[in-house]
């Protein structure tokens, strides 16, 4: 039986806390019966535990967009993974390229938060890496995407039925409007697959890891990504905040 999609709803910034919880609860709503793909949602931080209870059926699922990779101690402004478990949190966002350009996040740090993530077999990692348009437009994007994989996921040691979610977002494609064209996207994640079986073995890609894709899918483009081989779910960012765009997007991907 195929794997069901994830689809993920990366809410960002975007919302205050009153509007998270409206929004929560009419994901609730909408998605009442639902049971062909996996959704989660990403609110903000200081909004997790409020859309906990919301979500509490756990039809949906919900995560974070950013965690720290110590577990406790004098880390001003950070959360912990085992406070994320204490909510019941099931994803976590690492290294989003908003992340890397605000914030200065680096490969290194995401490869210390993948490590940490990874021990403890509970929370799934969304470890987002995609190429800019500079890279794209000067041919360098395969090596990129491999480059990105080894520094985030060198040495790490996937153990039983431990989840890792490669989001590929090409950077040029986020909140632009403009997709990626799918057999380009089907192209990267081909790249993606085959880098990361020559990390961790056929065997272990195929039972541990998903590559998802993220950057301005609307229910206008969504179709084209239905069919491809190697896609197994997407980030979405701005059609996440409508609720009825985001259905539209999940009920085509999951076709
Ligand atoms: P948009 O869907 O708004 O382009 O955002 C994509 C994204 O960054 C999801 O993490």
């Amino acid at each position: 039986m195929p794997n069901k999609k994830i689809i993920i709803a990366n809410w960002k910034m975007n919302l205050s806390l009153g509007e998270t919880k409206v929004l929560a609860k009419k994901f609730v709503k909408k998605f009442t019966g639902f049971k062909d793909g996996e959704v989660a949602i990403c609110p903000t931080t200081i909004a997790l535990s409020e859309v906990a209870k919301i979500l509490k059926d756990g039809r949906l699922k919900f995560g974070a967009q950013n965690v720290f990779w110590e577990d406790n101690g004098s880390y001003t402004g950070e959360t912990s993974i085992s406070s994320l478990l204490e909510i019941g949190c099931q994803y976590v966002i690492l290294g989003h390229s908003e992340r890397r350009a605000y914030l200065l996040e680096n490969y290194e740090m995401i490869h210390k938060k993948v490590m940490a993530v990874i021990k403890t077999e509970k929370l799934t990692p969304v470890v987002c890496i995609g190429e800019s348009w500079k890279e794209r437009e000067t041919d360098r994007r395969d090596f990129v995407l491999v480059e990105q994989l080894w520094q985030a996921l060198s040495g790490v040691n996937v153990f039983g039925s431990q989840r890792i979610v490669i989001a590929y977002e090409p950077i040029w494609a986020i909140g632009t409007g403009t997709a990626i064209r799918p057999d380009e996207a089907e192209y990267a994640h081909k790249i993606i697959k085959l880098a990361l079986n020559d990390m961790f073995g056929m065997q272990v890609v195929s039972n541990n890891f998903r590559i998802i894709y993220g950057g301005s899918i609307n229910p206008k483009n969504v179709k084209g990504f239905t069919d491809l081989e190697n896609m197994d779910g997407l980030l979405v960012g701005g059609a996440s905040l409508k609720v009825d765009d985001f259905y539209k997007v999940v009920k085509e991907i999951t076709k």
